[in-house]
């Protein structure tokens, strides 16, 4: 059996989601890819972010050991999870989806889902969900200013603009991009709503998944390390604030 949890997004978005893995599961091995040489994501159509799954997929295997992969990246997942477990049927693959149940559950009204314009296209997640009481919405920015640092102003700003179309109203709002996660306090501010993701949940969820597979590491050293596709060495830095110092994201 394989040692590490590998992590895949296409930036910064899913260190949220390493971060409190490594909280609930303090003894594993972690490995946190970032693709930041294909980042956005979100601009990519189907074909095009399967063959990316693939070959870092490929690349992780030849070079570590590994027996988890966790897609902490709404769009790989909706465009990508299906095809790789047809692939690898024997590793275990755990993704992200929008948070569109416990919206719908604990208010009453609409529920407003921000997604990438890829995550939107893919039929997956409007098929796989709830559809009632729910709007789904491409935003075309957010992510990429959140991976830039952009000024918090500038962020909000864009997201009226985008918005702007919406004729509906809702009473909540779902996070369908890990990138979103990293801003949450700031849209809660911005929409004065509840706004819900899915860190805690997909966290909760390798940890159950590792309990079944009678693969969960108890005690002894941990080890995480962050590899970017396209070495930036001022971005490693920031990952690593984050991953190693507990700078907040
Ligand atoms: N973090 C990714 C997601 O959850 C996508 C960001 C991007 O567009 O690269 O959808």
């Amino acid at each position: 059996m394989g040692r590490n949890i590998a992590f895949i997004d296409s930036g910064i978005g899913g260190l949220s989601i390493f971060n409190a893995t490594r909280k609930i599961l303090p003894n594993e091995d972690y490995i946190y890819y970032a693709d930041n040489a294909n980042m956005p994501y979100g601009q990519l159509n189907r074909e095009q972010l399967q063959k990316i799954a693939l070959k870092i997929i490929d690349t992780l295997l030849d070079n570590y050991d590994i027996k988890m992969f966790v897609i902490a990246c709404n769009t790989l997942t909706a465009n990508a999870i299906d095809y790789l477990r047809e692939v690898y049927p024997r590793m275990p693959f755990i993704g992200c989806e929008p948070n569109v149940k416990q919206a719908l559950k604990e208010n009453s009204g609409n529920t407003l889902v921000l997604m990438t314009p890829s995550s939107f296209a893919c039929n997956r997640i409007s098929d796989r969900l709830h559809c009632k009481r729910t709007i789904f919405m491409p935003i075309r920015e957010l992510a990429i200013l959140i991976e830039e640092e952009a000024d918090d102003k500038i962020i909000i700003n864009s997201l009226k603009k985008e918005l702007s179309s919406i004729k509906e109203s809702f009473s909540s709002v779902v996070l369908g991009c890990t990138h979103y996660s990293l801003k949450i306090d700031l849209l809660k501010d911005f929409f004065c709503l509840p706004v819900y993701d899915g860190v805690a949940g997909t966290a909760r969820h390798i940890k159950e998944l590792n309990a079944v597979n009678q693969s969960l590491v108890n005690s002894g050293y941990t080890s995480s390390s962050i590899i970017l596709s396209r070495p930036d060495p001022a971005k490693y830095i920031r990952y690593a604030n984050i991953v190693f110092n507990g700078k907040k994201i």
